[in-house]
């Protein structure tokens, strides 16, 4: 490819205050930032991505001063956190801006004094309502009950001359161009959001100044040397002094690029920065794609909960591509998220211990014993296999849409019910049967198919699991430093090579016990055995056979599932059962699997039960389920069974 053809893809995260540690809520921004590098790096792209600290401001001076410090020594062992702690998350392709950088605060200057001499800068006095914790001047109509809406906290009345960013003059530009352009705020909640911002006409002019008797701790104004700047005029310029400023090569050759934020810096971001960049005669970022919060089991998180997550510490007890696989799963952009470490193992065990480490390791202890783990030379294929070689390219296609527009959820989701096929392929062509009638050619060209859909897999997720899909492409023989997803790769099935050598056996991704459930065990064992009942839980009394025989219960299969819309943990089945129609039935299974994960699994439900009133929905029935050790898990027949058929 010649240089010139080489597109480009830049982003950034947050420069994140250097205040506190880093927390599972800044290694999710800057794990999306990685994993998006990643993902463009595949389909052949140029790309890297700007995260960093911001060092400057009020915030950190109190923090420094906290910590019995000066501000340059608390910064260098802060920001030193962030910078060590990017490695071991597997984070790559990154510049660290720091906006203590001599060469940031000259191009900053440069910018000051451009947007100065068109006139966009003037000088005035001033008096709002200052939250320190903010760093900035709320106006008497954004605060709330007198306290600013963020912290909750009375902000400090201040009075003083400074100097001011004409925003107001750009606010109708600004809100024109953010209509007409639908995706540049995404998602749509938060260019909705922006606009009602520009709506309630509460943004004045912009504060850009602070008087160094108040704050020396910032980049002096080239045109006043009694003033710094602003903290946040001088963090969002970090964007492009990463760049070396506007006349950089490299700001020619990535911007404009795209913008990565939690909806907590939604306006500075929405507001504050375009206008900074039409004042500066400079061209817009592409988009800014704003992701909600990560709660520590639905609650904020806070040192002083002492609920904060550490993403090292997950990574570590649970592995980090496991870690980072659930980041990506759990949180749908957009909306918030809670952490626990339940829904972690909950997830580990049945997406990737059962789904994917299973696929992996019954193809592979199968390819030993059939083919002396030597890819065959496969033979033409059947329905079937182009079934699934339709069903491949479907979702290798979908994925790459789906992560790059930044619906990291849907895309894992959409891959993993290719994987869930292969599963179930490997089921329905029962390779073992193959082998024992010695129809060598059909059992080569079905675990040729598997092997080429579980290569597929590994390549759609080197963005999210870097070290496992590395792992899983070795396995198959495979171990390319520069793997690729585009062009033929991307369009075609293809098959994976004959002869290429593969590992005997796979056990990637280990299974893991839930803590509270352990807890619960051991309780469980010290309590003294109560008397045995028909309705307590536990091991329960005898029945009779006739008792037994009372209960009616049936196969049948999931032909629709949807989320209960009053109840966060059910989900409403249609189960047909054949000869006795369709039924809906209500079950807790919601924790554990999504509605798309079930359509079409055969399961076993009781029919003859009492019809109860779940939260306004009626359940006729009961689905089978057995405690498993990552939650519930479904009770299945071991092949498919006929519907409506009676279980004795
Ligand atoms: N310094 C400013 C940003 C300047 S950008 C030019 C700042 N720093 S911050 O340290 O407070 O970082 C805020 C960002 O950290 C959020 O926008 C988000 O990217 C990340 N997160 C911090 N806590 C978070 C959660 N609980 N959940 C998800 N991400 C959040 O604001």
């Amino acid at each position: 490819m010649l240089e010139e053809e080489l597109s480009q893809f830049y982003i950034t995260t947050p420069i994140y205050y250097v205040n506190a540690r880093p927390h599972l809520g800044h290694s999710y921004s800057t794990m999306v930032a990685d994993a998006l590098v990643r993902l463009h790096r595949l389909e052949g792209e140029e790309s890297f991505f700007v995260t960093g600290s911001d060092e400057h401001g009020d915030k950190i001076v109190q923090a420094a001063e906290k910590n019995g410090q000066k501000p340059q020594a608390f910064v260098d062992t802060i920001s030193g956190l962030f910078q060590q702690l990017w490695p071991t998350l597997g984070i790559e392709n990154y510049r660290f801006a720091r906006t203590t950088n001599p060469e940031h605060e000259k191009i900053v200057q440069s910018l000051l004094q451009k947007v100065y001499d068109a006139g966009d800068i003037y000088f005035g006095s001033f008096s709002g309502h200052y939250c320190y914790g903010c760093e900035r001047f709320y106006t008497e109509k954004e605060l709330e009950n007198g306290l600013c809406p963020q912290h909750l906290t009375k902000p400090e009345l201040i009075s003083e001359n400074n100097y001011f960013f004409r925003m107001s003059k750009y606010l109708p530009w600004l809100k024109e161009y953010i209509t007409s352009h639908p995706d540049f705020i995404r998602p749509e909640r938060y260019r909705a959001e922006a606009l009602g911002m520009l709506e309630v006409g509460a943004l004045d002019d912009l504060c850009i100044s602070r008087p160094k008797t108040r704050l020396t701790w910032g980049i002096e104004l080239p045109f006043d040397s009694n003033y710094v700047c602003y903290v946040w005029f001088d963090a969002l310029l970090t964007y492009i002094s990463a760049l070396g400023g506007p006349d950089g090569a490299d700001f020619a050759k990535f911007w404009p690029g795209e913008h990565l934020v939690a909806k907590d810096i939604l306006k500075p971001h929405a507001v504050f920065w375009p206008i900074m960049l039409k004042s500066m005669g400079l061209p817009l970022y592409k988009h800014l794609n704003v992701h909600g919060y990560w709660l520590s089991r639905d609650t904020k998180m806070s040192k002083s909960l002492g609920n904060i997550v550490e993403p090292k510490a997950m990574a570590d007890k649970y592995g980090l591509d496991a870690f980072r696989y659930y980041l990506f799963r759990e949180m749908h952009f957009g909306s918030d998220a809670s952490f626990s470490e339940e829904s972690l193992i909950t997830r580990i065990n049945a997406d990737l211990s059962n789904d994917l480490g299973n696929l992996f390791s019954r193809v592979l202890s199968m390819m030993s014993r059939y083919f002396d783990a030597t890819v065959p030379v496969p033979q033409a294929m059947n329905e079937d296999d182009q079934a699934i070689a339709d069903h491949c390219v479907q979702a290798m296609q979908n994925f790459v849409t789906l992560f790059g527009g930044i619906r990291f959820s849907e895309a894992l989701e959409n891959l993993w019910e290719f994987v869930r096929a292969l599963n179930k392929y490997v089921d329905s062509q029962a390779p073992w049967s193959l082998y024992k009638a010695g129809n060598t050619d059909r059992l080569a060209t079905v675990m040729v198919t598997l092997l080429t859909g579980m290569r597929k897999i590994a390549l759609c997720l080197v963005p999210v699991m870097p070290k496992a899909s590395a792992l899983m492409l070795s396995q198959l023989g495979e171990a390319s430093e520069t793997p690729s997803l585009f062009g033929d790769e991307l369009q075609t099935f293809g098959v994976i090579p004959s002869g290429q050598k593969l590992a005997r056996e796979s056990n990637i991704f280990p299974r893991f016990e839930k803590p509270k459930e352990k807890a619960e065990a051991v309780d469980k064992k010290a309590e003294p055995k109560k008397e045995k009942s028909s309705e307590g839980k536990g091991s329960k009394g005898e029945v009779s056979i006739d008792a037994f025989a009372q209960l009616d219960i049936r196969v049948g299969t999931i032909e629709n599932a949807s989320r209960h819309p009053n109840a966060d943990k059910i989900l409403v089945l249609s189960i047909n059962f054949g000869p006795l129609g369709v039924r809906q039935i209500l079950s807790g299974l919601a924790e554990y699997y999504t509605p798309e994960a079930l359509v079409n699994r055969q399961v076993c439900a009781i029919l003859n039960l009492k019809p109860r009133k779940i939260r306004g929905l009626v359940s006729n029935g009961m689905v089978l389920t057995a405690e498993g050790e990552g939650g519930i898990v479904l009770l299945q027949p071991e092949t498919t069974v006929p519907n409506g058929g009676a279980i004795a």
